[in-house]
Order: C-alpha cells, then structure tokens, then sequence
C-alpha cells in the first residue's frame, strides 16, 4: 500500500490472485487520467463502456474525452438507473448491444457506474464470447469500497438478489474520489454503512478513527474519503485474496447482510430501505444478538450503534419496521439466505468491535425471539 504518494498521486493497492491480480487505484481525478491508465490493460485501442442514465449524465463525457485523449475509441451503452437493471432482460440486451457494436473476445468492457453496473457488467464479461475481460470504474462509495473489488458478479431473480452470477475478476479498479461530489447524500451514508463494515469486522484503530472523522468524510473531505476508501479496499483486498470463492474467512464480510437482506425483502429491494441502510441496521442486530448471546460486551454493542447512528444510519428495527412485519417473516427470507447451509444459519456474529467470527450455533427458534424483541424495541 503506498499512502505515502504525493497528494493528487492515487494510491496504489494490489489484490494478489497469482496471473488474475489487479491494481486498485484510489484517489481524486483519476477519471480524467482513466487514458492512460487503461492503455494498460488493453490489446487493442477499444472500449466498450457500459453505464447508467444517471453516470452518463454527469460523467461520461469526461470519461470518455479522458479517454480520445489517449487515442482510445470508446463505445457507450447507456442503461436504467437502479436496481431493477440488474435482471436477465437487462442482460440479454446488453449483450445484444456489445455484440451489435462489434466487441471482440480480446477486447475490454468498462462498468463504469455503481454496484448495480458492476455486477451486471461483470456478469456480461464473464459469458460473452466465453470470457471477456472488464474494467471496474465504481462511482458510488459503496461501489469503491466494496462492489468492485473482489469479482463477484451477477444479478437478480425473481426468488432473490444476486442468485445468478459468476466469480469473475476485473483487470483494473479506477476508483476516482471525486466523482462522490456527485453522489446524493443518502446514497453516499448508504455507503458508509460498508465502511464502517471493515472496523466492525477486523480493525478496531479504523473503527476509532471513523468515530473521529466520519462526519468529515461524509461533509466532503476528500482526504478522510481517500483513506477510507483505501483502508477499506486493502482489507477486502487481502481477505478476498486468501478466500476468492468464499470458503471461509470471506463469509466475514457478511457481517449484517443477513439480517440486512432478509429486512432488504421485506420491503421489497427498493428505495424505501438502501442495501448500506439495510446492512447498518443489520450490523446492529448482529452486535446486540451477539451481547445478548453473552458473546460480546454491551458496551461493544452500544459503542457500534451510537457511531452508525450518530452519522444518521438507521439502526433500530422498532424504526423501520412496516405494518405486518413479523419475527416469522423475517426468519422465513433468513432461510432463503445463500449462507443457509444444511437448514442451519450462518450468522457472522461479534466478540466486540474489530472482533467478528462466523458462527453456525445459533438455533432459528433464538433468532426469531430476539427479533420479535428487536421489533417490540426491546432489544
Ligand atoms: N459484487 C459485490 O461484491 C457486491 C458487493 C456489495 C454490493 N453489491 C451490489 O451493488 C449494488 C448496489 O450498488 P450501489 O449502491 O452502488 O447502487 P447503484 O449502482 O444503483 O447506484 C446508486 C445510485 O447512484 C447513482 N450514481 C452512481 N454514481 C453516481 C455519482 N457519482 N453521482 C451521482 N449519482 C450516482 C446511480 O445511478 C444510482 O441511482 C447492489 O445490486 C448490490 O447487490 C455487489
Ligand atoms: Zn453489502
């Protein structure tokens, strides 16, 4: 990791996965120096850049003069914004449309956009003509810290988020800071929520160091977002390079989602709950549960919530919680969890903050009565 790079220099992480490794770069203005950048990484002087309505609206024309600069012809894609892109209609014309434009099995496909168009592009990369590769340009927080790194790639079914897709990794990641001044505020906290994910799981010092700066970050301080984003892409970075496929350790970044999804369902994977909303909300159910379990001092748990809360996350299930919602309810979509193993949950709980451990002993009948308290506000 070298941090200590001249300010507007990006920093320059590596996730190291033998010949599929990739450098992540973090910093303000990469957009612009996207040229040369990807000259990099390409075989022929070509890129197919797929986006959505609202990225293309306020950065591709930078992007893609940033682009002609370097002599590098692009071709646009311009998708919906939202959720709903992320389906098998939305990925049967988005092949339709880079096989009508002439792309090539050697050439490159840029997401250039949030979570939603990483993981469709990435999608796309990984069957069209058998394998293409991509290059990740994340504009979103939760894009840069999260989505982007690591190859996780897919979309939506009728029965569930992200049960179709591939392990499929990216070339390169541009993670340009400046592009977060765009961002609307709500989706730039909804981010936040996986930021905090890092300190919560596996670093304690970041956690304390968030407590400190993480409204300086959120008001625009392009410093503290730089060594955020950083700090958060090097701990994915690391984990997904010692667990790509996700057969241990990986599972940690779970923490909150599967709480996080199964409140996600219940209202309907929309924007009356955001994903980063969803998982700041989870992540407290975990560190409660997991005091309440007597596996983490309260004090840990309260010290989790009053940070996500204090920065305007949700956090109480009494709050967000609409009419009908039951404990019942939201065990039945925790048994659709993809972490559902032999009818057993896999809930990635907390010894205290920084402390988080994958646990499969917790019996659903202990989950549904903490929630129905969680719900009734008493825990
Ligand atoms: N692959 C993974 O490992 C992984 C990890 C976490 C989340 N995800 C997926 O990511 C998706 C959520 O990603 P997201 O939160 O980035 O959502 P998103 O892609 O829908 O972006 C959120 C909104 O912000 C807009 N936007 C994007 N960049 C902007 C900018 N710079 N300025 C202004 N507006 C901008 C988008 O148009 C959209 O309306 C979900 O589908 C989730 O499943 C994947
Ligand atoms: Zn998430």
């Amino acid at each position: 990791v070298s941090t200590a790079a001249a300010r507007d220099e990006p920093a320059s992480l590596q996730l190291a996965l033998g010949e599929r490794s990739y450098p992540i770069l973090v910093g303000e203005g990469l957009l612009a120096a996207a040229g040369a950048h990807l000259k990099g990484v390409l075989k022929r002087p070509v890129a197919f850049v797929v986006t959505d309505a609202n990225v293309a609206r306020l950065h591709l024309e930078a992007f893609e003069g940033a682009l002609a600069r370097t002599g590098i012809k692009t071709h646009r894609i311009v998708l919906q914004a939202g959720e709903g892109t992320k389906t098998f209609d939305h990925l049967a014309r988005l092949a339709d449309a880079l096989l009508d434009a002439g792309c090539e099995r050697a050439d490159m496909l840029v997401a250039l956009g949030g979570g939603v168009i990483g993981d469709l592009v990435g999608f796309a990369a990984s069957i069209l003509r058998r394998g293409m590769d991509f290059v990740q340009v994340p504009t979103t927080l939760l894009a840069q810290v999260d989505s982007s790194v690591g190859g996780k790639t897919g979309i939506n079914t009728r029965q569930g988020k992200n049960l179709v897709g591939s392990f499929h990794q990216p070339r390169l990641v541009l993670a340009d800071t400046g592009v977060l001044d765009t961002l609307p505020r709500r989706e730039l906290l909804a981010g936040y929520a996986e930021v905090a994910k890092y300190g919560l799981i596996g670093d304690e010092p970041f956690f304390a160091w968030l407590e400190g700066n993480g409204a300086a970050l959120l008001a625009g301080d392009h410093a503290a977002r730089r060594h955020a984003i950083v700090t958060s892409c090097a701990m994915k970075a690391r984990i997904v390079a010692a667990d790509e496929r996700e057969t241990g350790e990986r599972a940690l970044l779970n923490l909150g989602h599967t709480f996080g999804h199964a409140l996600e369902a219940e209202t309907g994977f929309g924007d009356a709950l955001l994903h980063g909303e969803a998982v700041a909300a989870g992540m407290v159910l975990a560190f409660r549960l997991s005091a309440r379990l007597g596996l983490c001092p309260p004090a840990h748990a309260e010290r989790a919530e009053r940070h996500l809360a204090a920065v305007g996350l949700p956090t109480r299930l009494a709050a967000i919680r609409g009419p009908g919602w039951t404990a019942e309810g939201l065990v039945a979509h925790m048994r659709q969890d993809k972490k559902v193993a032999q009818g057993q949950p896999t809930l990635v709980l907390a010894r205290g903050v920084g402390r988080a451990f994958l646990t499969r002993e917790v019996e659903w009948e202990a989950l549904r009565a903490f929630l129905a308290d969680a719900l009734a506000g008493r825990a």
